[in-house]
């Protein structure tokens, strides 16, 4: 099978992969290791010759604007002879460039590409170290979300917060925005008086009088990690290295929910090794928020969908926090490998779910985990390039392509291995795997090599057997896709058997059922469910008033199905105050399936799209034209 080629030299001296650059300087334990991967097609930086050490920066959040107004101070160590700093923008405003010594750098703003933006070229003298860019975001910012008001909890403050993944940090910072190069930050942000801002570095836990408020990132992340949020919101600790952010309103709430997380890093410590972030805190958004869960590091970002009452929804969490290893410590290093991201992550949260509630309750995630693939590969086709592990994204929107495979398939193939080289020996290997990589980025030749070398050259039936490349360079589900014994489905299917042979909802032993039984009973009801059905599933469990999103999202999906209409004015409500893309999509393409229902979609929608963040409503869009 062919692979994609290695990276090729960038015309610099180069040096075996992860090792320092420039072997003649003294050791510097500070500076970014230089490494060298796989093209990435997202970034038109050229990192590896000007090596970004840190960035300052010193910005103002301008709400009556919408516009993020300051500099960003690069340190950089060039290469000899590199003439240019190239640097990702998207529709930014650079007022102007200065070298250390305060003169004017010259500067070229290159041609607008609607996926990548455009080059920021800036001239580098023979000495220089340090340039510092003056900017102003531009219209579209898509890593910017600006709220009303109206559209937080709290009803009196405005609110903004960023999401950098995959390719959006360059819309409000000029930056090497690829997730193959790294670099630490410190910030200056000031917002209005009375609002508190936080990033993905050292946090303040109050606010304060002037606001304007500072951070630090010492270690090195790669651009897609910056975040902020800024808005009326409030801390309480859960122990002394985790805590839980929230607007005031939702506080308390929303610690009830996450007062597990101090023990949820303990658990995830004792299986791959040490939190090497310092304090993990949880940050509950708005539900304008795109994702469920955003990995920034020090400060995971949660959409207010996971606060369910009952702690249900916490694998989210656990994948977040699961990012702290693979991800955020051992980075992909280009979209294509986004797998070794979410793929290891998918698998480690699931690892920290059966640590803390068993194999029968996992077996269920993992049961759905393959419903999803199935789902996916039945969607794209199953000759689809998309369905291998490895994606070739060039000239693509990353955004657009992911889907469920680098999370689903690529977490089965782990657990295939951990099922033929034993779990004490695989948790051995990715316990080094992430300690001999820690702050450095990989790809997935890189990896597979990595794998070979330290576990599968000394089994040959073991590599026989996994046949990783028929994973990562082949589609759908290979035949050897490891399957999970899963007690809890079986009994919701024989309650599935009996609903199709006639049962009753209140007939059916639903006992102790927690939120995955039910979305495997939903996924596996008939098509055709009458009215006078839907209607006894509501006298029984109120499904439409659920305040478990995950369950209301399952249940309007059946609704429209079954043009089950008593549930539409709350699947309205639900389409209008829920921002994250998970449930929209899928809704709204339930809905677009029929005539009527793209009419209501469209109906919903044009009232709608306004609280939805850039990325959401592209996708949206993109279903209903
Ligand atoms: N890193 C992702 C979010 C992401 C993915 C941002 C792709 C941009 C592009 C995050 O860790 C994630 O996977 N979130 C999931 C939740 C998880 C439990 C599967 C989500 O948001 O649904
Ligand atoms: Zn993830």
């Amino acid at each position: 099978m062919k692979k994609p080629i290695l990276a090729i030299s960038l015309g610099v001296a180069l040096f075996a992969f992860g090792c320092q650059s420039k072997v003649d300087k003294k050791e510097d334990a500070q500076e970014t290791p230089k490494q060298e991967f796989a093209i990435d097609w997202h970034s038109k930086s050229n990192s590896l010759e000007i090596n970004p050490q840190h960035v300052s920066l010193d910005i103002e959040v301008d709400f009556d604007n919408q516009q993020i107004v300051g500099s960003s101070k690069w340190f950089l160590k060039p290469e000899e002879g590199t003439e240019k700093a190239i640097f990702d923008t998207y529709q930014l405003q650079i007022d102007s460039i200065l070298y250390a010594d305060g003169s004017k750098a010259p500067f070229k703003i290159g041609s607008h590409d609607e996926i990548l933006g455009a080059a920021l070229e800036v001239d580098l003298q023979e000495d220089t170290e340090e340039l510092t860019i003056y900017y102003k975001t531009g219209e579209d910012a898509t890593a910017l979300l600006w709220l009303t008001p109206e559209q937080t909890f709290g009803k009196e403050a405005p609110y903004l917060f960023t999401q950098g993944e995959s390719i959006y940090t360059r819309t409000w910072i000029p930056s090497p925005d690829g997730p193959g190069y790294r670099f630490s930050y410190d910030a200056k942000v000031k917002v209005p008086e009375g609002l508190l801002a936080l990033m993905s570095a050292e946090n303040p836990q109050k606010k304060n009088a002037d606001g304007v408020y500072t951070f630090k990132m010492d270690e090195k992340i790669p651009a897609y990690l910056i975040a902020l949020a800024v808005g009326d919101i409030a801390f309480k600790a859960v122990d002394e290295r985790t805590g839980v952010y929230a607007e005031p309103s939702i506080l308390d709430k929303a610690y009830n929910e996450l007062d597990g997380i101090g023990q949820m890093v303990h658990t995830a410590e004792e299986m791959y090794g040490d939190y090497r972030w310092g304090r993990f805190d949880v940050l509950i958004l708005p539900s304008g928020f795109p994702m469920g869960g955003m990995e920034n590091p020090r400060l995971t970002f949660a959409t207010p969908t996971i606060l369910a009452g009952d702690k249900s929804l916490l694998n989210l969490i656990a994948h977040e926090l699961a990012h702290s290893w693979s991800g955020n410590l051992v980075t992909g290093a280009t979209w294509d490998d986004f797998w070794l991201n979410e793929g290891f992550t998918a698998y480690i949260e699931r690892r920290i779910t059966e640590a803390e509630h068993g194999a029968e309750y996992t077996a269920m995630l993992w049961d759905l985990a393959e419903r999803k693939v199935d789902d996916t590969v039945e969607k794209i086709g199953e000759n689809s390039k998309d369905t291998w592990l490895k994606m070739d994204l060039k000239d693509r929107d990353p955004d657009l392509v992911f889907t469920r495979i680098a999370y689903d398939k690529a977490s089965a193939l782990l657990l295939l291995i951990e099922q033929t080289v034993g779990r004490e020996t695989w948790d051995n290997f990715l316990r080094k795997y992430f300690d001999e990589h820690a702050f450095e980025s990989m790809d997935s030749e890189r990896f597979i090599e990595y794998l070979n070398v330290n576990l599968l050259d000394e089994n040959e039936e073991w590599k026989k057997t996994i046949d990783i490349d028929a994973w990562v360079y082949g589609p759908a589900k290979p035949a050897n896709y490891p399957t999970v014994k899963n007690t809890r489905f079986e009994k919701v299917d024989q309650q599935v058997s009996a609903f199709k042979e006639g049962a009753s909802a209140s007939a059916l032993e639903t006992k102790n059922w927690s939120t995955h039984e039910w979305l495997h009973f939903m996924a596996e009801l008939p098509e055709e469910v009458s009215l006078e059905q839907m209607q006894d599933f509501d006298k029984v469990y109120d499904f439409t008033n659920t305040e478990n999103s995950e369950i209301a999202s399952a249940w309007f999906i059946q609704s429209i199905k079954s043009e089950y209409k008593t549930a539409y004015p709350k699947l309205e409500e639900f389409l209008y105050e829920v921002g994250r893309g998970k449930f929209l999509y899928p809704l709204y393409e339930e809905l677009a399936r029929t005539e009527d229902g793209k009419k209501m979609g469209q109906e919903i929608y044009e009232e709608a799209r306004p609280n939805y963040h850039p990325i959401a409503q592209r996708n949206i869009d993109a279903i209903l034209n």
